[in-house]
C-alpha cells in the first residue's frame, strides 16, 4: 500500500503521537485471562451459532448484510446490496425504500401496542416514572410529525436542530422527523448555546427544537436561555432561525425565566393540541436518504456533521442490537448514555425500538443523589441489559464500591463503550455490578461508524478484560504502520487500525464537505484514487491498536489531535480557538492529561500578548469561561497554565508533545532540535515544582510493551 496524503511536519511525526497514546496505557495493563459467559445467558441468547463468522466471511461480503436488512420492514426491497461506483461514497441497499419511524413504531402495534416502548426516570427521585407504550408513542410521534409538517412547513430533506435533555420528548421529536424524512441534527444538551448555534449554521436549520429546563445534579437548569444564544450566533453567521419550538419540562409550570420571543418561540405542548389525533403517513424514503447528522470533533477547529443513512444505518444498528446487545422484545434495556451522542441514537432509540424492546431513559447524573441511583433504577424497572461507559463505571465504583450489593436487580448482559476500560474497572463491573452472571461486551466504534465494529459475540466468545474483542460479523480490520505496511495480528506491535471493507452503518459523508471526508478517512491508505474496488479504500479510524494472537484487539486511543474526555471527543483545535477569543491570549496549546476517572481531561497552556496587564489568574479565568461558552462545561480544562513562551520547533510549530509529557509527568524526550529548548525546563519547574525530573513513562516502556503483547 502506498503512503499517500499523510502530512508530516518538521520536528514531530505521527509516530511520536502514536507512541504517546500507547505509552499512557501500556504501563498499566497486561494481557488478562478469559471469562466465559454463564450457561443461563447462552441458553437464551440471540446469537449462538459459531458458523456466523463463516456466513459473514469475506467471500460472502456484501450479501451477508442481507441478514441485518431482513430484520426491517421494507416498502420496496432493494436491488443492489452494495454499490461502489462512486468510491468511497458507498451506497447500501440501493433501490430499497422504507421509513424509520414505521420500523421503530407502527410495525410493533399489532403485537406490542400495549407494551412499554420508553420508560423514563426523572433525576428527581420522587417524580413518578413515565411509561410510554408503543401505542402512545405512535400517537405522539404522529402528532409531532403533523406539527413539524403543518405548523413549521418542514418537508423531506430539510434539517432540524434539536438541543434537548434526556426526556421522552427527544426521541418523539427524532421519530417525528424520521416519519417525514426530515434530517435531524441532535446537539448534546450539555453543549453551550454557541456550540448549538454553530451546528445550526453548518446544517442550515430553520427550526430549533428545545426544552425550557431540566434537572442536572439536583438543580433545575434554565435551558431555554441557550436557544436564544444559539439563534443569535446562527443569525450573526447568516442563518436565520424562523421557529424555536420549546417543550415544557412540566406540563403545568414553566421551568425557565427566559422570555419567549413573540413570532419566533412557541410552546410545543400548546401547539400540539391543535394536532390531536392527526395521523401522518410515513414517507417511504430511499435507503440512501440521510436520516440524521451527528456532529463530532476532528483535528480541525470545525466540528464535522457525520451524515448517516436511512436503510443501511437502521439495518446495522438493529442487527448489532440483536446480536451484540442481545436485545429481545421482552427485555428491559437501559443504556445510560445521552441521546445527544451517537451511542444514544443507535442504542437507546433506533436499535432497541426497531426490535420492539423497552428502552429505559434517565434524565440525570448517574451519581445523583448518590452512587446507588443506577441500581435503584435497575431494581425498580427490572432492567436486565445495562449499557454504560468506563467513566461512569469508574465513578460509580469510586463513590459506591459496595452499592450494587444492596439492590435486587438481575443483569443478563452489560456493555461498555467510549474508552478503553482498564482491567481493574472491568473486574468490578463484572463481579460487583454483574455478580459474575452478566456477559460483558466492550464495544469499540465511533460516531462515524453507526454501530459496533469490535466486540465479543456475548454467547460465543469469552471476554477478556481490557480488550474490546474480535471484529463483529462482517467487519474486516487491518492494522497498518505509518507507511501502509500491515502489522500482522500477534506481532505485538501497535499501529493504526483501519477497516478494510464498507459496512451498512458507516456514515455517508461529512455534511457539505465530501473532500474532507475523503481526505480524513481514506486518503492515508488509499493507493488508487480512481479505483471502484472497495479493497483499495481502507477506512482510517484514527485509533492506535494492538491485535493479539487470539484475534482480540486492544484499542490504545486516538492518534490525532482529539482528546477523549469521559468517552466523548473534543478537538484540541476547537479548544484552542476558544482560548484565542480571549484578547490577552497570544498562543494556546491544549494537551490531554491522564485522569483516573474521566480517562483524559484537557489542560491548557497559554502565552499572553506582550504588555498584558491582567494577572495570570485573571487570564486563566477568562480562558476557562471562553471554553465553557463556546463548547460547554464538558470541555472545562483541569488547569490553565500561563507560560513565558511555548516550546517550538525551528519552523515555529508548538510542540504539544513536550507539553503533554510535562503535564503527565512523563519524560519529554529529546528537545535539542527546538528553537527554544531552555523554556522547557522553566515550564517543567512551573508545573512539577523544582524537584528532580520525574519520569514515569518513556520510550523504553513503550518498546517493552510492544515486545510482550
Ligand atoms: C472514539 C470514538 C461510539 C462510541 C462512543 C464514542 C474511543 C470508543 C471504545 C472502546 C476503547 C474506545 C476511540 C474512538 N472508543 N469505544 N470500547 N475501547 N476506545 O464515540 O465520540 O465518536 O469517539 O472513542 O478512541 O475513536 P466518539
Amino acid at each position: 500500500m502506498a503512503h499517500a496524503g499523510s502530512e508530516r511536519e518538521s520536528g514531530e511525526t505521527k509516530d511520536d503521537e502514536l507512541r504517546l497514546s500507547e505509552a499512557e496505557i501500556a504501563v498499566h495493563w497486561k494481557e488478562e485471562e478469559y471469562f466465559h459467559p454463564v450457561p443461563k445467558f447462552v441458553g437464551q441468547a440471540n446469537l449462538t451459532d459459531p458458523a456466523v463468522m463463516e456466513r459473514f466471511s469475506e467471500k460472502n461480503f456484501p450479501e451477508c448484510f442481507r441478514e441485518y436488512a431482513d430484520l426491517l420492514t421494507w416498502d420496496k426491497y432493494w436491488t443492489t446490496t452494495l454499490d461502489t461506483s462512486k468510491a468511497p461514497f458507498w451506497k447500501w441497499f440501493v433501490g430499497g425504500r422504507l421509513n424509520v419511524s414505521y420500523n421503530c413504531v407502527d410495525r410493533h402495534l399489532a403485537k406490542y401496542g400495549n407494551k412499554a416502548a420508553i420508560v423514563w426516570a426523572s433525576e428527581a427521585e420522587d417524580e413518578p416514572i413515565v411509561s410510554i407504550t408503543y401505542q402512545e408513542l405512535y400517537v405522539r410521534v404522529n402528532e409531532m410529525a403533523a406539527l413539524l409538517r403543518d405548523f413549521c412547513g418542514l418537508k423531506t430533506g430539510d434539517r432540524v436542530t434539536i438541543h434537548m435533555p434526556m426526556v421522552p420528548e427527544l426521541p418523539i421529536t427524532m421519530l417525528a422527523c424520521a416519519r417525514l424524512g426530515v434530517i435531524h441534527s441532535v446537539v448534546f444538551g450539555g453543549f453551550s448555546g454557541e456550540a448549538c448555534g454553530a451546528r445550526i449554521v453548518d446544517s442550515k436549520s430553520h427550526v430549533l427544537v428545545t426544552m425550557d429546563g431540566y434537572y442536572r445534579s439536583g438543580k433545575l437548569l434554565d435551558h431555554k436561555v441557550n436557544a436564544d444564544i444559539a439563534v443569535k450566533k446562527a443569525e450573526s453567521e447568516g442563518q436565520k432561525v424562523e421557529k424555536v419550538l420549546v417543550w415544557k419540562r412540566f406540563h403545568d409550570k414553566l421551568s425557565s425565566p427566559t422570555p419567549m420571543v413573540a413570532g419566533r418561540d412557541y410552546f410545543v405542548n400548546e401547539e400540539l393540541k391543535k394536532f390531536r389525533g392527526v395521523l401522518v403517513a410515513p414517507i417511504s424514503m430511499p435507503a440512501e436518504a440521510p436520516l440524521f447528522l451527528m456532529y463530532t470533533s476532528g483535528s480541525t477547529g470545525k466540528p464535522k456533521g457525520c451524515q448517516h443513512s436511512t436503510g443501511g444505518y437502521l439495518a446495522y444498528v438493529t442487527g448489532t442490537s440483536r446480536w451484540i446487545q442481545d436485545i429481545h422484545p421482552t427485555d428491559n434495556y437501559w443504556c445510560m448514555a445521552d441521546i445527544g451522542w451517537i451511542t444514544g441514537h443507535s442504542y437507546i432509540v433506533y436499535g432497541p425500538l426497531a426490535l420492539a424492546a423497552t428502552s429505559v431513559m434517565y434524565e440525570g447524573v448517574p451519581t445523583y443523589p448518590d452512587a446507588g441511583r443506577p441500581w435503584r433504577i435497575a431494581e425498580r424497572l427490572g432492567v436486565n441489559i445495562f449499557h454504560t461507559s468506563p467513566t461512569a463505571i469508574r465513578m460509580l465504583r469510586k463513590l459506591g464500591p459496595d452499592e450494587p450489593k444492596k439492590y435486587h436487580y438481575n443483569f443478563k448482559s452489560m456493555t461498555t463503550v467510549g474508552e478503553p476500560i482498564e482491567p481493574e474497572a472491568w473486574l468490578w463491573y463484572y463481579h460487583t455490578v454483574g455478580r459474575g452472571q452478566a456477559a460483558i461486551t466492550d464495544t469499540w466504534w465511533q460516531t462515524e461508524n453507526g454501530g459496533f465494529l469490535c466486540s465479543t459475540k456475548p454467547a460465543i466468545d469469552p471476554m477478556k478484560p481490557g480488550s474490546t474483542g474480535p471484529p463483529v460479523p462482517g467487519i474486516f480490520p487491518i492494522v497498518y504502520d505509518e507507511h501502509g505496511k500491515e502489522i500482522p495480528a500477534g506481532s505485538g506491535k501497535a499501529g493504526n487500525i483501519c477497516i478494510r471493507n464498507p459496512w451498512p452503518g458507516l456514515f455517508q459523508t461529512i455534511w457539505g464537505d465530501d473532500e474532507r471526508f475523503v481526505k480524513q478517512y481514506y486518503a492515508k491508505y488509499n493507493s488508487n484514487k480512481s479505483s471502484k474496488d472497495w479493497r483499495d479504500w481502507p477506512y482510517f479510524a484514527g485509533d492506535g491498536a494492538v491485535w493479539a494472537k487470539d484475534g482480540y484487539i486492544r484499542i490504545l486511543g486516538r492518534v490525532d489531535d482529539v482528546i477523549n474526555v469521559a468517552g466523548h471527543r473534543l478537538g484540541t483545535k476547537e479548544l484552542e480557538s476558544a482560548c484565542l477569543t480571549v484578547s490577552e491570549v497570544a498562543e494556546a496549546a491544549v494537551v490531554p492529561i491522564v485522569d483516573p476517572e474521566r480517562g483524559r481531561v484537557p489542560e491548557v497552556y497559554i502565552a499572553v500578548k506582550p504588555g498584558t496587564k491582567a494577572s495570570a489568574e485573571e487570564v486563566a479565568a477568562k480562558v476557562t469561561l471562553a471554553i465553557e461558552t463556546s463548547i460547554g462545561k464538558i470541555a472545562r480544562p483541569r488547569a490553565v497554565r500561563i507560560v513565558p513562551d511555548m516550546p517550538k520547533t525551528r519552523s515555529g510549530k508548538i510542540m504539544r508533545r513536550v507539553l503533554a509529557s510535562i503535564s503527565n509527568h512523563m519524560d519529554y524526550g529529546d528537545i535539542t532540535t527546538l528553537s527554544n529548548p531552555e523554556v522547557v525546563e522553566q515550564i517543567r519547574v512551573q508545573v512539577q515544582g523544582a524537584g528532580p525530573v520525574e519520569k514515569k513513562v518513556g520510550p523504553e516502556d513503550i518498546r517493552r510493551f510492544g515486545e510482550t503483547t
